[in-house]
């Protein structure tokens, strides 16, 4: 397989506020014990209210505009992968390119969730094959503070602005959602990508799926044009707005799914596992990640993670590794990475990268 994309720079933010497990038994039902041991998570980061996807965005490219030399008024496309845009409508795209003060260029948004960055790249890819693009900025970027069911008040605690315990109402509204609210961060990572002259160094292939037939176990069961009108009162008095999970279910086809994409990508590439020099896969549970790493028996310098610290970003925690494992040493030239990535919808699948 030969490769004409590559990546010429990285970069990543999180959120303002860094909130530690602890905080969270302030406002839910809930324990540092019962989040490390079921999730792996310590820590993840938090806007504050005011900050947009749109600006983790743009503070993200500069930096990985830095680390390319690019300039950004060279950018001549920029696709953003985020389920969590600044409005409705439209998308983050048109409004990072604005906030980076480029000329009209084109800009796609595309919602592919925890699978955003597998799917993006391929977009990129194809772009790139077919001349649409030549410096390309390509972006996973989430705020999922708006999720959250937490009053001001309850923000001011977990931001560990104040000590004065919520309600008992508020902490038992919360605790129902405590599945969910302590898995996820805000974050944003960019990549900047171009054609390359080199077939053997770059992004080599894809395997990516989709099937909407299990997409109730992970959806937002409100502020969609299923409803009339697509969020109302209700929705809000009854937590719709906070996405619904049926976590086993995602766990089971998280676990079972990812390997299947990175046995078949390596397949339709003509290469085997044992080429593979690192599995960076999305970060939604380092149980997860165990279960992906015991069935490909890889060890453990084989495969990154790093959700103790940022906690599941969607979109950004592919782009968030890989940074760190360049910048670190971790991927070399000549390295061939593995990414794979499963969520909400369901899509899923894998991508082979040769640093
Ligand atoms: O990227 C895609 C997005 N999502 C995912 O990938 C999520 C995949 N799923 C998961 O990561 C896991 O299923 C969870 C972390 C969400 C849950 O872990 P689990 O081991 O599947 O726990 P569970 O939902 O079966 O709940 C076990 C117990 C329950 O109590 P009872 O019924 O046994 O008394 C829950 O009410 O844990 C309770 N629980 C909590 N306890 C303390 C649920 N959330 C919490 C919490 N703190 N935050």
């Amino acid at each position: 397989m030969k490769a004409h994309t590559r990546v010429y720079g990285t970069g990543f933010v999180t959120g303002e506020v860094c909130v530690p497990n602890e905080r969270f038994t302030k406002v839910c039902d809930t324990t540092d014990e019962w989040i490390r041991e079921r999730s792996g998570i310590q820590q993840r980061y938090f806007v504050r209210e005011g900050t947009a996807t749109s600006d983790l965005a743009v503070d993200a490219s500069r930096k990985a505009l830095d680390d390319a030399g690019w300039k950004a008024e060279e950018l001549d496309y920029i696709v953003v992968a985020t389920m969590t845009p600044d409005y409705y409508f439209p998308g983050v795209g048109s409004l990072v390119q604005a906030k980076l003060g480029l000329p009209p260029i084109p800009c796609l948004d595309i919602r592919q969730q925890c699978s955003g960055f597998v799917y993006g790249l391929q977009v990129c890819d194809a772009l790139i094959r077919a001349g649409a693009a030549k410096k390309l900025l390509f972006i996973g970027a989430e705020i999922h503070s708006g999720f959250m069911p937490f009053s001001k008040h309850g923000w001011d605690v977990l931001n560990g602005d104040s000590d004065e315990s919520v309600t008992p109402e508020e902490r038992e509204w919360n605790s129902r959602f405590r599945h969910l609210t302590v898995l996820f961060g805000d974050a944003a990572g960019a990549l900047c990508v171009g054609p390359t002259d080199n077939p053997d160094r770059g992004v080599l292939g894809f395997a990516l799926h989709s099937d909407g037939k299990d997409a109730t176990s992970l959806y937002v069961p409100s502020a969609g044009f299923a409803y009339r009108p697509y969020f109302s009162e209700e929705h809000i008095r009854e937590g719709r707005y906070v996405p619904f999970m049926e976590g086993r279910n995602v766990f089971k086809m998280a676990v079972t799914k990812m390997p299947e994409a990175i046995h078949e990508v390596l397949e339709k590439t003509g290469l085997t596992l044992d080429d593979v020099k690192l599995l960076i896969p999305h970060q939604a549970n380092l149980r997860i990640s165990e279960g992906v790493q015991k069935q490909l028996k890889l060890p453990d310098e084989r495969i990154y993670n790093n959700i103790h610290r940022y906690g599941n970003t969607t979109a950004a925690t592919i782009p968030i590794g890989y940074d760190e494992c360049r910048k670190s040493g971790k991927v070399k030239q000549g390295d061939l990475v593995a990414f794979a990535g499963l969520g909400a919808g369901f899509h899923w699948g894998a991508a082979l990268m040769r640093e």
